[in-house]
């Protein structure tokens, strides 16, 4: 009988384990040109080194005190052009991303997603969280250019972008030839969604995980998490 339990006790074990490995979440899209939460140090994860770098209008360093763009009238902190998504191969993209309600609880920590739904089935990406936000808790708000400039736009301030963004607020354009409305130093990142990720991206479902950061990512962000 305790040998019983015993097993019954390790299989459960096991059951929790295994799937305390993989969270389910969706994916959604954004490019609002925003100075990112994680570039305050205030917000940084516990034993994160950072902030994520924020830029000037014309993506050099921003200067030491700018404000963020999307809160400060004539502010001079706007987000990067380099945190646009980086090809590795078929299946796998580097990239960033806002994820988790609080910043806090997410900021340079990178995760590993891979598609379960939508054209990106079997696909996978590496980001580094560098916002809050998203639709919900295990949501990755992934940046891309023409990903919409939801709540806070600063596109218009960094870019003359229309005053609701490139295509809609939320989501942003619809099609890869409304590509072509960004400025060029942006196209690359936004055909990445139609022509890597193969469609609109918002709402796929997925499964994800923690995972240490690749050097690709905190070499751009400037920020690096504690290691899990
Ligand atoms: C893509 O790169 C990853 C990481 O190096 C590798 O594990 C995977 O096999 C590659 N996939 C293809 C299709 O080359």
């Amino acid at each position: 009988m305790h040998a019983t339990v015993a097993t019954l006790t390790s299989i459960l074990f096991l059951a929790v384990s295994v799937t305390a490995q993989q969270t389910a979440g969706t994916t959604t899209t954004t490019w609002d040109c925003c100075e990112p939460a994680c570039g305050y140090t205030s917000n940084l994860s516990p034993g994160a080194t950072g902030p994520v770098k924020s830029c000037n209008q014309n993506n050099g360093v921003a200067s030491a005190g700018a404000q963020n763009a999307c809160f400060t009238q004539g502010g001079g902190a706007f987000s990067c052009q380099t945190y646009q998504p980086i090809i590795v191969n078929s299946t796998l993209s580097y990239g960033f991303a806002g994820h988790g309600n609080t910043a806090t609880s997410s900021c340079c920590k990178c995760y590993q997603f891979t598609w379960t739904s939508g054209a990106g089935v079997g696909k996978s990406m590496i980001v580094q969280a560098i916002n809050a936000g998203g639709i919900t808790d295990t949501d990755f708000d992934i940046y891309t250019p023409g990903g919409g400039v939801g709540d806070y736009n600063a596109c218009t301030a960094q870019y003359g972008a229309p005053a609701g963004g490139w295509g809609r607020q939320y989501g942003g354009v619809t099609s890869d030839a409304e590509c072509s409305q960004l400025p060029s130093n942006l196209q690359a990142g936004c055909h990445w969604r139609w022509q890597w990720a193969g469609g609109d991206v918002n709402e796929w479902q997925i499964t994800y995980e923690q995972v240490n950061c690749p050097s690709q990512l905190t070499s751009v962000s400037g920020c690096i998490p504690a290691a899990i």
